[in-house]
Parts: C-alpha cells; structure tokens; sequence
C-alpha cells in the first residue's frame, strides 16, 4: 500500500493528514497557533509557529498511523495564500509574517497603481493591486522597516517557508505564486516588467513550478525530526483555495465550491484564462497545469462567526463541553430556530475589511436594523446569512463574467453546517453538494503528491478515481424568495456607508 501525506498551513493552524493513495484517511492532526494584531487592520503570523506546528503533526500522523516511512510516497503543501515571510542569507526569519488578511498597505496600493498602472497590473497579474496580497506587502517593509528589507534575501509565502524547512530548497508553484502579484499569470512565470517596475530584485523570488511537480525531497535532519524518509518527495502544493479545488474535485468547466474558512471563497475552474476588468474577483492559476481559476473572496467569514463565538457565546461552549458536542454545532441549532431574515436584522461580515466586491480594506462589520426585541440567537442567524450574502455577492460577480457556477460543492468548516449550506443553496439558487471526504486542501495536494509520485497520470485523473460525492442540499423556492428581499437590502447598506467607512479608518 502507498501512503501520501498533505500539510495545510491554515490560519488557525496547521493540520496534516496521512492518506491511503486511495484518499482514506489514516491519521489526522492539528495543532493551532496564534495570529497577531498589533494594530486595528494589521494581521501577523510567526514562521516558526508554522514550521514547529508542521513538524509535529507529521511526526504524530506518522507514529500514530504506525505506517513505515518507506511507504509515504510523497508530501504536498498547502498554505494561506498571500503571507509575506521574508529570510536573511541563513534562511532565518527576518520578522513576523504579514499574512493574507492583514490591511496596512493602502499607501503601497497606490504607489504600485502609479508605477506600474492599473490597466498593465491586470493584464499581466490579472488582478488590480491589492492590500492583502504579497507585493504591496514587500513594498511597506522597504518603506517602513528599510534595514529588514536591507538583509533579505528570499522572499517566500507560508506553505514556502515550510517547503524550505523540509527541504532546503527555495521553491514556489504557479497557483499560490500567482497571489503575489509578481507573475505573469497567463505565462505562468516571474514578471520583469512588473517586478522592475515595483524594483523589487527577481533573486529574491523562489523558482516557480506546476503544482505536481517534483519541488525537492527531505533532508536528512527533517527525516530526523519528523518520521518521514530521508528523500521522500514534496511537490510544489497549492495555495489553499486551488489545493481545496484538486481535493473536491473542481478540475473542469462548470464545476466550482464554496469555502467558508476564516475567509469565505467562492472559487470557479476555467480552463482558458477569465479576467474581471473591474478586479472584483482574483484571476489565479489552477494547480491543474495548463487552467486556471477564479475566485471571489469576502475576508471575514467563518472569523466572523468565530469572532461572534468567542465574545458572546460562553454558554453555548460551556454545554457544548457538557454535552461533548461542538460548540459550532449548539449554534448551528439556535439559529436553526430563526426564520429566514433574522427578524429584520442584518450583518456586514466586514470585521478585516472586504475583498469582492468592494476591494475596501476601510470597511468594517456592521448590524443593521438592531431592536430592543433582538436577542442573542438573531444575531447569531444574521452572521451566518451575512456571510452567505457577501458570498452572493461573488457569484453574482461570476455570473456577469458569463463564469458557470451550477455544480457547486460546500467545503471548509462552515461546509460542514448544513444550515450554512441550506442558505448558500437558497441564494445561488442552486443545488450546493458536499464531498464525502471532509479534507478539502490536504487531500487535494495528498493527490497532488500522487501525480507527482507517479501513482497517477494527471490531476483529473486523481480527483477521478477518488472524490466522491456526498450529501446534495437543494434550493427551497420559499426561502429563495424571502432571503432575495433581504439580500436586495444588504446590497444598498455598503454604499451608504462607504464614505462614513473611510472617516472612521481617517480617525
Ligand atoms: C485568498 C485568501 C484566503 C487565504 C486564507 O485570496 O486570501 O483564502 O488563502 O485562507
């Protein structure tokens, strides 16, 4: 039997999962880390924390599982996209990582817009500059940390730097690479015209490969530390969202998911090259060679619930550990209870500023319509349909790009609601299915691994041969109605309060 390993650096932590090659799950763990907001909009993580993290899940998933090393035939990673982790010349940590939804770059936004100009930042990267991802990010450390940018000497994204600590080699692929701005996305290489235009030196960048590709293999010190053979290969991975794609099975027109993980994602396959000219939603390319995708994101989804939890949900954790039951699962429940609309209540889900459609790192989360005769379990209901507007919000976006979005497939924490399931059905209008396996971004770059090894041909034939899916929600005709009304209405919320947004970050 061959075995294949798939790490995903998350945000709230990282999780490794040991897979038969058939997909079955063998051995599972996570373990979580914190994220830093030394200022309001400023989101950081440290590498170490990753690196620690990935080394003890894969040591646990290995001597748990009892599986010989021999027989792990590859490892893939995937990673939050976006975080900029900057090493000196000893491949040491330069400072904390500025990560994906970190909003400190509005200046450098601007100033990549003069050098370079918007129309030309599209073109080539296939997306307007953008406050979260990598290259604005490179710009504030040159013009706020000037001495770290002095020492650096690689510039790498999260899961990266974990490709790095397991094997020494300074190496990306095209569909996390394509978050940073710099590449060429329909070449599917380094930009010079965009990394001279920025002055950003090309030998910082690490070399760019397809997702399946064989990245390099693990040293003899991580063989050590983690389990795993001496040698073993790691593929390029995937960025999170693309990884997520291969591990549903969204490898062809017409197929498209849905996360909600700390972000929400509605993400879309295509295999010619699709571009919003408004840049509301990201052009990347797939960790299908030769595709690509994409992808709208609104930035506070399953952190808004989470954030709802952890300031207001105290009893509901507390029975949950009572009952020996999820605390997500408790709320699940009570807002099960509320009708469709919150009792006229409705949440911006805007708490880290919002990508699609707005691009506004200023705006910020919002209950509209708050009585006296609301309680707890409303508010909690208009989070969850809060979230699933702002998703609406990207389909919408895809729907005007001509972009297909009928098989939809749920995944992510939030996937396994099936209230939040029922809503996204209700609002796309469509049936929103789940895949039997649960591991969405580990899986997909496990399979990645595969090819990579050789166990199979292509990453069509992979997803083939081992998703499978699950439970179907249907559209209730009654409730896309109701929800249609009020999702008109939260449309209207944003623009009035555009300006008053700016004010307030202003203040
Ligand atoms: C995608 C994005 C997030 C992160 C974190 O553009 O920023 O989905 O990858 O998961």
């Amino acid at each position: 039997m061959s075995y294949l390993i798939g790490v995903d650096c998350g945000t709230s932590g990282t999780k490794t999962v040991l897979f038969e090659e058939n997909g079955t799950v063998v051995a599972s763990k996570t373990i979580e880390y914190p994220m830093y907001q030394p200022k309001n909009g400023y989101a950081e993580q440290d590498p170490a924390d990753w690196a620690n993290a990935m080394i003890n899940t894969i040591r646990a998933v290995m001597s748990d599982s009892g599986v010989n090393k021999n027989d792990v035939k590859g490892v893939g990673i995937s990673g939050q996209m976006h975080g900029l982790v900057m090493l000196d010349k000893n491949g040491e940590p330069l400072r904390r990582s500025i990560i994906w939804c970190d909003q400190r770059t509005s200046v450098q936004v601007d100033k990549m817009n003069k050098l370079i100009g918007r129309e030309k930042l599209i073109e080539i990267t296939a997306n307007p500059a953008l406050t979260g991802w990598t290259a604005a990010k490179i710009l504030w450390v040159r013009d706020n940390e000037p001495d770290i940018y002095e020492k650096c000497c690689h510039i790498l994204l999260p899961k990266d730097y974990l490709r790095y600590v397991l094997t020494g080699e300074f190496a990306t692929e095209v569909s996390d690479a394509s978050g940073m701005q710099l590449l060429d996305v329909p070449n599917r290489c380094w930009s010079k015209e965009i990394c001279g235009g920025l002055g950003i030196d090309m030998s910082l960048l690490a070399k760019v490969h397809e997702s399946c590709e064989v990245t390099g293999k693990v040293t003899a010190k991580m063989a050590e530390a983690t389990g795993l053979a001496q040698g073993t290969i790691v593929v390029g991975g995937a960025g999170d969202n693309a990884a997520a794609a291969v591990g549903t099975g969204v490898v062809e027109d017409g197929k498209a998911f849905t996360t909600i993980g700390t972000s929400g994602v509605v993400f879309a396959h295509t295999s010619t090259i699709s571009v919003d000219p408004k840049g509301r939603v990201h052009t990347c390319c797939a960790a299908v060679p030769g595709c690509w995708h994409v992808m709208g994101v609104t930035q506070g989804a399953g952190l808004s619930l989470k954030w709802f939890r952890d300031n207001f949900c105290d009893s509901e954790k507390e029975t949950a550990r009572y009952m020996g039951v999820d605390e997500y699962y408790l709320m699940d429940k009570e807002a099960e209870t509320v009708e469709v609309g919150a009792n006229r209540l409705l949440y911006l889900p805007y708490l880290m500023g919002e990508r699609t459609p707005h691009l506004d790192p200023d705006a910020r989360g919002v209950f509209f319509g708050l009585s006296a005769m609301h309680t707890k379990k409303e508010m909690l209901r208009a989070v969850m349909e809060g979230v699933s507007y702002s998703l609406r919000d990207c389909v919408e976006v895809f729907r005007e790009m001509n972009i297909n979005v009928s098989d939809m497939m749920a995944c992510g924490g939030g996937g396994t609601s099936p209230l939040w399931r029922s809503m996204l059905a209700d609002l796309y209008c469509c049936p929103v299915k789940t895949v039997a396996s649960k591991e969405g971004p580990a899986l997909g770059v496990a399979l990645l691994a595969a090819v990579g090894a050789g166990i199979y041909s292509s990453v069509p034939q992979a997803c083939k041969a081992v998703i499978k899916t699950d439970k179907v929600q249907q559209p209730n005709d009654k409730n896309t109605a109701a929800y249609e009304k009020y999702y008109q209405l939260y449309r209207e919320i944003y623009p009035a309060l555009k300006a008053s947004f700016a004010k307030l970050a202003a203040m």
